[in-house]
């Protein structure tokens, strides 16, 4: 452990933003360039509202999920080598947790105060070794406040609905589908920035990037240069 080190695999990188504004496949990126782990948390948001959907459990009884019912659903996240694979009912969910009916879902069970309390734990252990980028939108306010590196991502929304649209392979998206997403996202973002408990929002200590304009080369070595300069 190198001295002064507060965790032996490496420094944690927070990075927090609105929906689409390319935080996870930046933090994929960055962890890989710093052979460090990827924690998508809000992979984990979306495989509980995966997870209740199959079950039934109608969304306006989700605000009374008890911590019992959450253990139930058999969530899991399974570290690998770069990142964690999520897991229902020991099947895996990477690609369901990305459906349109997840993506409208996912913010009123991240509303819930049972769920972050009960999700809290696996992903503070996923980080107790350092080594670690994680992204969502609590990460450097709520989930690692002590990260050594905090940054904060922002782009514009019509840029952000764009991207959202070529990664579920619609290749030329046109201005209507743009705008319809952009909405999308904003709905989302209302409900992630003012909600109760640990709302979307910029850590004092987190440096703002914004990735409108930027190519994703240069904005993930952006992040690498902080990271090292940071001791990661
Ligand atoms: O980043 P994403 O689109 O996969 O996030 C899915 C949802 O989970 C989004 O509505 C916000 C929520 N989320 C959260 O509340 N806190 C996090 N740390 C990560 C995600």
């Amino acid at each position: 452990m190198t001295e002064g080190r507060r965790h032996p695999d490496g420094i944690i990188i927070a990075l927090d933003g609105p929906a689409g504004s390319g935080k996870s496949s930046t933090a994929r990126a960055v962890a890989s360039a710093l052979g460090y782990r990827h924690l998508d948390s809000g992979a984990f948001y979306r495989a509980i509202t995966w997870a209740a959907l199959q079950a039934g459990i109608p969304a306006d009884a989700w605000d009374g999920l008890t911590s019992a019912e959450l253990d139930r659903l058999d969530v899991h996240g399974h570290p690998g080598e770069a990142g964690y694979t999520l897991t229902v009912g020991g099947a895996e969910v990477m690609r369901e947790i990305r459906s349109p009916e997840v993506n409208a879902h996912v913010s009123r069970m991240a509303a819930v105060p049972a769920v972050r309390t009960w999700l809290m734990g696996a992903l503070r252990e996923a980080g107790a070794r350092g080594g670690l980028v994680a992204d969502g939108r609590d990460i450097g306010t709520v989930v690692f406040p002590d990260a050594e590196l905090k940054v904060y991502l922002v782009a514009d929304p019509k840029e952000r609905a764009r991207r959202r649209l070529l990664e579920q392979g619609l290749a030329s998206p046109s201005p209507e589908d743009v705008e319809a997403e952009a909405a999308r996202l904003q709905g989302r973002d209302e409900i992630d920035s003012t909600r109760a408990v640990a709302p979307l929002a910029r850590a004092g200590d987190a440096v703002e990037l914004d990735t409108t304009a930027l190519d994703f080369a240069h904005q993930v070595d952006a992040i690498v240069r902080m990271a090292r300069a940071r001791g990661g």
